[in-house]
């Protein structure tokens, strides 16, 4: 791709949290791009640093915890019309409260979270939340903003936005909340939108149905979207290129076919196994293969490479013992992995 189309250079990122009991090491050492208008998922299990990096690039990391190492190059557009400069920023460097910051989080870089009420409060309106959010970031009056947040809740599907624009949170369903939550997100047309399991609290039919919607928004206002899912499934639907974290690292990256069709790494290949197929009878669903073994408490990471211990393939004396490398195996398509070398 050519460099011009580079959003987010991840390098080295290290986020530990410092706790009484130890430190904990969620982001060890994280590396990956995100391009202008690319769906990147990013999968793996629960507690492998998803939502850490997240929180990392918007600076939202709560205390105890810290970047302590690595860069995180936001690649900013001085112009919207596409032409002109293009200014670096390493996000790591930034006041997380500091105006730059501030300014960034939300108009360039956008969160829908898992629990829309999260990012919700319940005592305003989502109409007043949404026109605080064009105002902040954009020169226009109450009336414009208003006009605006009109128009994005409709293009978020949200329905009757003149009308229901006045509503409280509590008042919305949680797909519509959801909705409202995106029309917040992109009322400033971010160039990334990270979305953290934005559907797990939904029911299948709504998560459907916010999934089509991301995907149109992708279509026409062409951001980049980062995914965060522990379901693959998902992935498979949403995404062009994937990543796959294992205990704060990322241990395999590809576009989503060669995921599904060539996993390299013994974690991706089992995360794949453990996914239930369409048609599948209930009984074989009940027998179907979890990963084996639990991750190690997040203190204590395991000599060589992380994974060894539940991995099938494990070389004794070789993976207990050394970093596995990262590999190019083929084109846009890198593992961590002593297996390739
Ligand atoms: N606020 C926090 N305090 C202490 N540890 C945390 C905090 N948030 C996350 N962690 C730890 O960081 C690691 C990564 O967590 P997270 O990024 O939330 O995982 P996930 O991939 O499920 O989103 C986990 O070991 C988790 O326990
Ligand atoms: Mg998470």
């Amino acid at each position: 791709m050519k460099q011009d189309q580079l959003l987010i250079a991840i390098k080295n990122l290290k986020t530990y949290f410092f706790l009484d009991e130890g430190t904990v090491r969620a982001l060890d050492g994280v590396d990956f791009d995100i391009w202008r208008g690319q769906t990147i998922g990013v999968v793996g299990e629960s507690g492998c640093g998803k939502s850490v990096t997240a929180r990392s690039i918007l600076r939202i990391v709560p205390r105890p915890g810290r970047i302590v190492d690595g860069t995180i190059t936001f690649y900013r557009r001085l112009h919207d019309n596409g032409a002109g400069q293009i200014e670096e920023i390493d996000l790591t460097k930034l006041d997380p409260t500091g105006p730059e910051m501030r300014n960034i989080r939300g108009a360039e870089i956008a969160l829908v979270p898992q629990e829309p009420m999260a990012s919700l409060s319940p005592v305003h309106t989502i109409g007043n939340q949404i026109c605080e959010a064009i105002m902040l970031h954009q020169k226009v009056g109450k009336e414009e903003a208003r006009v605006k947040a009109i128009e994005m809740l409709d293009r978020a599907g949200f329905p009757q936005p003149k009308q229901r624009i006045d509503s409280y949170p509590h008042q919305l369903s949680g797909g519509l909340r959801q909705r409202a939550v995106i029309a917040m997100g992109l009322s400033c047309h971010p160039s990334l939108l990270i979305a953290d399991e934005p559907t797990t609290a939904l029911d299948v039919t709504t998560e459907a149905q916010i999934l089509r919607l991301m995907r149109s928004l992708q279509h026409d206002l062409g951001m980049a979207i980062m995914f965060i899912t522990h379901n693959l499934g998902v992935v498979a639907q949403m995404c062009e290129d994937v990543v796959v974290m294992y205990m704060g690292r990322i241990v395999e990256e590809a576009p989503v076919d060669d995921i599904f069709h060539n996993p390299k790494h013994p974690y991706t290949q089992a995360l794949l196994r453990s996914i239930p197929r369409l048609g599948q009878k209930t009984k074989e669903r009940r027998q179907l293969e979890s990963i084996r073994g639990t991750v190690p408490d997040p203190y204590t990471r395991p000599r060589g490479c992380a994974f060894h211990p539940r991995c099938t393939q494990r070389i004794r004396g070789v993976c207990d013992q050394t970093e596995p490398p990262w590999l190019e195996v083929e084109p846009g398509h890198k593992v961590r992995c002593v297996l390739y070398g």
